[in-house]
């Protein structure tokens, strides 16, 4: 259904990285064609059958947590989701919880703080599909979705750029990484003491395609400036709550709203991983203007999570 991949079959997908190029272009396209199959009532491949695949959510979800429902529901397995008290929360190890759910599941999809809480539960049972839902460093499963938004619309990233203006954080660090492999440029303008990680820099350096790459900007202006794309997202993320108040300081000048948009290029996308905090990083006049795609990217969720889970099933 689509072309050979290259890593073989990768079985876990903790961040872009996880893939590499070819597989990141063909998970693009099997979600393209499995949209299309949707819309049309097409059958298409479910080689969830018979599979059960765990969510383990340790923060709040919309987006991420039902269109893993459906998505496992449409490729024909189900889903199990423990109890919030049960999941990843000290009752046992964590990597006690990962060989109990190896003994009885396909998969699991986790959303938890750091990014190393993640690794260990896959490195305890090498034999599950392990998915990262969001970690406090890095959201792949929102940046395949905001690629496939722009190949929808644009028809491909090269020689593009998106403006992400807000905090470094783990939209903007996977965003970057997918994008980039795809041959975009993205600069991220952030205030002072807020930048993406130069550890993440430097993955985006290394995966960059056909002149793609990272900049990095304390100048929310200079950011957007002829850019194809602006993308924000909240200013303090879950975990952060505490810290909300002075945040909000620091990003005022950094909101997206039409007097920022202005200086992007004509036509320029509106981009937001939601929930949105409005008024906050973005004004409701840009955010429902006829240039956000902001619901096509949560749409987009579904259909590359789908791909994703076929491609970690060795479809
Ligand atoms: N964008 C996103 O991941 O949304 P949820 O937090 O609602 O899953
Ligand atoms: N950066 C946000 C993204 C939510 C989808 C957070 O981590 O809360």
């Amino acid at each position: 259904m689509h072309e050979q991949l290259s890593l073989g079959s990768p079985t876990r997908f903790l961040s872009v990285l996880d893939f590499d190029p070819l597989t990141l272009e063909a998970c693009l396209d099997l979600a393209a064609s499995l949209k299309a199959a949707r819309a049309a009532g097409r059958r298409h491949v479910r080689p969830l059958e018979g599979r059960h695949v765990a969510l383990l959510f340790e923060k709040p979800s919309l987006r991420t947590r039902s269109t893993f429902q459906i998505a496992v529901h449409e490729l024909g397995g189900d889903v199990v989701e423990p109890p919030a008290d049960v999941v990843l929360g000290g009752r046992e190890s964590v990597a006690d919880v990962a060989r109990n759910l190896e003994r009885w599941v396909y998969g699991a999809v986790i959303r938890t703080f750091a990014q190393a809480r993640l690794e260990e539960f896959a490195d305890a049972a090498p034999s599950l599909r392990v998915v990262n839902a969001l970690t406090d460093e890095e959201h792949p499963c929102q940046a395949l979705a905001d690629c496939l938004t722009l190949i929808d619309t644009w028809g491909g990233l090269r020689g593009r750029t998106i403006a992400f203006v807000g905090d470094g954080n783990n939209v903007a660090a996977s965003l970057a990484q997918a994008a980039a492999m795809l041959g975009a440029t993205v600069r991220v303008a952030s205030p002072v003491g807020f930048e993406l990680p130069h550890p993440v820099r430097e993955s985006v350096g290394a995966v960059a395609r056909f002149g793609g790459g990272v900049v990095v900007t304390n100048d929310p202006i200079e950011g957007v400036f002829g850019a194809d794309a602006v993308y924000t997202d909240v200013w303090a993320s879950m975990g952060q709550e505490s810290e909300a108040d002075a945040r909000r300081h620091a990003f005022a000048p950094f909101q997206v709203n039409a007097r920022l948009m202005a200086h992007a290029a004509p036509e320029a996308l509106f981009m937001h991983c939601l929930p949105a905090h409005r008024g906050d990083e973005v004004t409701d006049e840009v955010i429902d203007s006829p240039v956000s795609v902001v619901f096509d990217q949560a749409e987009n969720r579904l259909h590359t999570q789908k791909a994703l889970l076929a491609i970690l099933a060795g479809e």
